[in-house]
């Protein structure tokens, strides 16, 4: 466990199947970001299906910084940014969410002093392409140490190119756009759901965006409205229960599984064999009936597979018969967490050759493919969260596994999925303890 990491663990008997059906919670990745979007309203916004989970607390700490007014009752948010008065958020809990802020701090106070970003350790993560952006939009941006202080009297339109389409730069872009003067062009940005469902509200508020492929047209409007949310389910949760499933030779049926926006998914089931059965809005996956086969999976930005959908996926190729190959395009350094799967039985190799084609790592040196030799029966043992996926990784193979395991550094999981997930879990009939020291 690092220094300073919240203590509690979570002590699993794994090698159950899990049965039974489970909700997904609203989607961690667009509810904070209609949060900060929230900010550009002039009226109250309220968000429903909004999951409870510790990055909802970190955002809720950073809309309480600008001085906006936040109400929470269950998975519903009331937020009103009338109050919103303050630019300096130097003293937030910083994850990735503050940088998101300049264009709503911006817009209402002229100023923001933002922290460097912080968020999980799974590659570089620089926030050059956000910063070049609002530099283009008219923000005078100085670094001051780990502080950003940006200054403009009114943002202006601009064409912006990104050099890879970041979701992040493209989500700051669209916030900052939507109330500058004149028109901005976003071109070569990201188009997860999550991100145009982002654009459908910010549309709900009185922006006007418009989009072919991956470029954005964005009319700047003086004043914004107010708007309420329903935030679609999570596909990164609903492609952990999948793996769950699979992992643990298991039967999950996944309620409003928001089937879209897993559709870059089942190409994957597919390959190895899963077996799987849209019902209506759900899905019902089996992991009991077939011997999954290898496969190779490169991740990649939306409409490919997912960056966060590799890890579970992961586990699921360790019983998997053959050689499985994933190759990591969009973070150079996302298998913190094969260190721990060799422990528990694995055979795992990380190098950083690219294949089967070359990305843009190629040549870098970054640990960023790896090749998993399958089948093998994991036995339960210490483990050490990094990240939250890789987290929710350890856990699938922890419930997979032989025996006991121990999981240290679950703050991640409750970061990415709460405290409500034991419960998730032990309704599916996973043994899942938890420890507070
Ligand atoms: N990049 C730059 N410069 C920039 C911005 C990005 O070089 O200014 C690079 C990054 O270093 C990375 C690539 O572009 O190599 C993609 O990064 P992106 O900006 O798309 O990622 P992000 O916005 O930081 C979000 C999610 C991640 C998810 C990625 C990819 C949030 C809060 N985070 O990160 O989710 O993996 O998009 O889909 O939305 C998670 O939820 O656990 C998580 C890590």
């Amino acid at each position: 466990m690092a220094l300073h990491d919240p203590p509690g663990r979570y002590v699993i008997e794994g090698g159950q199947p899990l049965v039974g059906s489970v909700r997904l919670s609203g989607a961690k990745n667009l509810a904070n970001k209609l949060m900060i979007a929230s900010l550009l309203a002039s009226k109250p916004c309220t968000l429903q299906n909004v999951p409870e989970i510790g990055e909802i607390d970190i955002v809720s700490g950073i809309i309480q910084a600008t001085g906006a007014h936040i109400e929470r009752r269950a998975e519903t948010l009331t937020i009103d940014p009338q109050s919103l008065n303050q630019f300096d958020l130097r003293q937030v809990t910083s994850n990735r969410i503050p940088i998101l802020a300049a264009g709503p701090l911006l817009r209402k106070t002229g100023r923001a002093i933002l922290p460097a970003p912080g968020g999980d350790r799974i590659g570089l993560r620089p926030i050059d392409f956000h910063l070049d952006a609002l530099t283009k939009l008219g923000a005078h941006v100085e670094q001051q140490g780990r502080f950003y202080v940006l200054r403009a009297d009114r943002l202006r339109g601009a064409m912006i190119q990104l050099p890879f389409p970041s979701v992040g730069a493209t989500e700051n872009v669209l916030l900052a756009a939507t109330t500058a003067e004149g028109v901005t062009e976003l071109r070569n940005g990201a188009i997860e759901p999550e991100i145009l469902e982002l654009v459908r509200f910010l549309c709900a508020l009185g922006a006007r965006i418009e989009r072919t492929e991956r470029t954005y047209v964005i009319t700047g409007t003086r004043e914004l409205g107010g708007a309420d949310w329903t935030v679609m389910p999570d596909r990164i949760e609903a492609v952990s229960y999948i793996a769950l499933a699979l992992a643990t030779r298991g039967e999950i049926l996944i309620e409003q599984a928001g089937l879209a926006a897993i559709d870059a998914y089942r190409p994957f089931l597919d390959e190895i064999g899963a077996n799987y059965e849209l019902q209506g809005s759900d899905l019902r996956i089996r992991g009991n009936h077939r011997q999954l086969r290898a496969t190779t999976i490169t991740t990649g930005v939306h409409p490919g597979f997912l960056s966060d959908w590799q890890q579970p996926s992961a586990v699921v190729l360790v019983t998997a018969t053959g050689d499985s190959t994933i190759h990591e395009t969009v973070f150079e350094d996302r298998f913190g967490y094969v260190r721990d799967f060799r422990h528990m039985g694995a055979m795992i190799e990380v190098t950083s050759g690219c294949s089967p084609v070359p990305c843009r790592f190629d040549g870098k040196g970054h640990a960023h493919v790896a090749t998993i030799h399958g089948p093998s029966q994991l036995h339960g043992t210490e483990l050490e969260l990094l990240d939250i996926r890789a987290g929710m990784a350890h856990l699938i193979a922890a419930l997979a596994a032989q025996g006991t395991s121990v999981l240290h550094g679950i703050h991640h999981l409750d970061r990415g999925y709460g405290t409500g997930l034991q419960e998730k879990l032990t309704r599916l009939g996973a043994s899942i303890t938890r420890f507070e020291h």
